[in-house]
């Protein structure tokens, strides 16, 4: 398909998480993360729903794959490369919070987990490619979990705002894009990863979890206003995990509960975040879960208000489809998501529907309800990769998954939405988040890994390398 319609600038790129493929989760005085403590392995969310679980490293039960990740601290300046080679505009990454504060409570930072991401973003720059920085990636230090209970206790809003006030002076010359909290709306039905909340300490209590969004909410806005009186121009987002989301059928009902998932997934805390006030619709959302209003302290609504995002960036991997009604539609579960099955939909080989209609769809809600501009900062697909005796992958599938996206996004443009960029997930294989799997992978670098933490770390270019790279050449011209 030839085309020529994303802009001049546009930020092509690729996506990772640094508790996903850091390791050295100890090295320089790093401290331990929640993500350090969760077991690798299909189970892992199973696991981590479990009454028994407790926030604490069992080796002689679990595997942890984050504590190696693909060693990217020590290998960082060649894969950088890697990208570089492939042309990239911007990499989306993000800080590890426990390399700066181990505990997260602590006053002083750690100067070596500061230098760490000063040489990263200079390694960046060297050739061009503008960081792009999610603050906290389901990566909390431990500490504030066990000593003070996770996201549902005000104090965390102190710790973060120190962190981020830290960071954002430190490197705001050197990072202009940033993001107060990946998917933040996960914890809707996963609030394990990003509020640090489990069945121990209160993830069965929706109170706590609304609770914990308000924390958030307020420690985002404290991040903006931080960022724009350091400087005006600097872009910070929130994250959310977006999912378009159909009725299952014409049944009002249907249509009508589609609504309301709508709302509640996709639009209460972009809402907040954006617009800076409550939605609507969320005193009916807070009644649905039988939960009081969150308690507001003096002053925040106001820091709401006056502290919105700058852009919305968002994942988008998958469709889901709504059914009050049926008794015919069968479920589905992925990316933390539940619902029913799409009949005009083939799945990835861990189920999740493959919809790149539906991201045209979510282009232009979003774009016409905020009227901000949208970056799309995770999409691709994860699969088995079967290397050749090279370490060669041909991964047309990968590229069929990416080309289908990126066609839509082109339309999503024409459409007059403002997209201002795109990275994919994983551009490096790296652990999943999920699964804790290094055999879903997502990249255009194959990395000689398997799940039980075994092989070289070395780097290879797979087909969707070259392909990725002609991409960005000719700006999404020759897809
Ligand atoms: C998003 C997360 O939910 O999806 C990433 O922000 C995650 O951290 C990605 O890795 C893909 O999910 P998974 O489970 O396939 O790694």
């Amino acid at each position: 398909m030839e085309n020529n319609k994303f802009p001049k600038g546009f930020l092509w790129g690729g996506a990772t998480a640094a508790n996903q493929l850091e390791g050295a989760y100890l090295t320089d005085g790093k401290g331990l993360s929640v993500a350090d403590t969760m077991p690798g392995g299909k189970k892992k969310f199973e696991v981590l729903k479990s009454k028994e679980f407790v926030w604490t490293i069992d080796e002689a039960t679990y595997y942890y794959p984050n504590h190696q990740g693909i060693n990217h601290y020590h290998h960082y300046k060649e894969d950088i490369a890697l990208f570089a080679e492939m042309g990239f505009k911007c990499y989306r990454l993000s800080i590890a919070w426990s390399r700066i504060f181990p505990k997260g409570d602590e006053q002083e930072p750690n100067q070596a987990g500061l230098e760490f991401y000063d040489q990263l973003f200079d390694e960046c720059l060297k050739y061009n490619i503008k960081p792009v920085v999610t603050i906290s990636h389901y990566e909390m230090p431990l500490h504030l979990v066990t000593k003070y209970g996770g996201w549902k206790n005000r104090q965390l809003v102190k710790f973060y705002e120190h962190y981020a006030r830290v960071i954002l002076t430190r490197y705001h010359k050197k990072v202009h894009y940033w993001m107060t909290f990946n998917e933040i709306n996960g914890a809707f039905h996963f609030p394990a990863l990003s509020q640090g909340l489990v069945p121990s300490n209160g993830s069965l209590d929706k109170q706590m979890i609304f609770q914990a969004f308000h924390h958030q909410f307020v420690a985002s806005s404290l991040a903006v206003k931080i960022a724009h009186e350091l400087d005006p121009n600097l872009k910070i987002g929130c994250m959310i995990l977006y999912a378009t989301t159909y009725a299952f059928d014409s049944n009002p009902k249907n249509q009508l509960a589609a609504l309301q998932e709508n709302q509640e997934m996709n639009y209460y805390c972009t809402d907040v975040q954006v617009r800076g006030e409550y939605p609507t619709f969320s005193k009916r959302l807070w009644r649905k879960y039988g939960v009081e209003q969150p308690q507001f302290e003096e002053g925040d609504l106001a820091l709401l208000r006056d502290y919105p995002v700058d852009y919305i960036g968002f994942s988008y991997y998958m469709s889901t489809v709504v059914d009050k009604v049926s008794t015919t539609a069968t479920s589905v579960s992925g990316n933390l998501l539940g619902g029913v099955a799409n009949p005009f939909l083939k799945a990835s080989e861990w189920g999740w529907q493959i919809d790149p209609t539906g991201l045209r769809i979510a282009l232009n809600e979003l774009y016409d309800r905020y009227k901000k501009p949208l970056f799309i900062v995770e999409n691709g697909l994860g699969a088995f990769d079967q290397p050749d005796e090279h370490y060669y992958v041909a991964d047309d599938y990968r590229i069929d998954y990416l080309r289908s996206h990126i066609e839509t996004m082109a339309e999503a443009i024409e459409d007059g939405v403002d997209l201002i960029g795109y990275t994919p997930w994983g551009c490096i294989d790296l652990v999943s988040a999920s699964t804790g799997e290094m055999s879903k992978r997502y990249g255009f670098i194959y990395v000689d890994l398997d799940d039980q933490g075994q092989g070289s770390f070395a780097r290879y270019r797979k087909k969707s390398f070259y392909w990725y790279k002609n991409i960005i050449t000719t700006n999404g011209a020759d897809l």
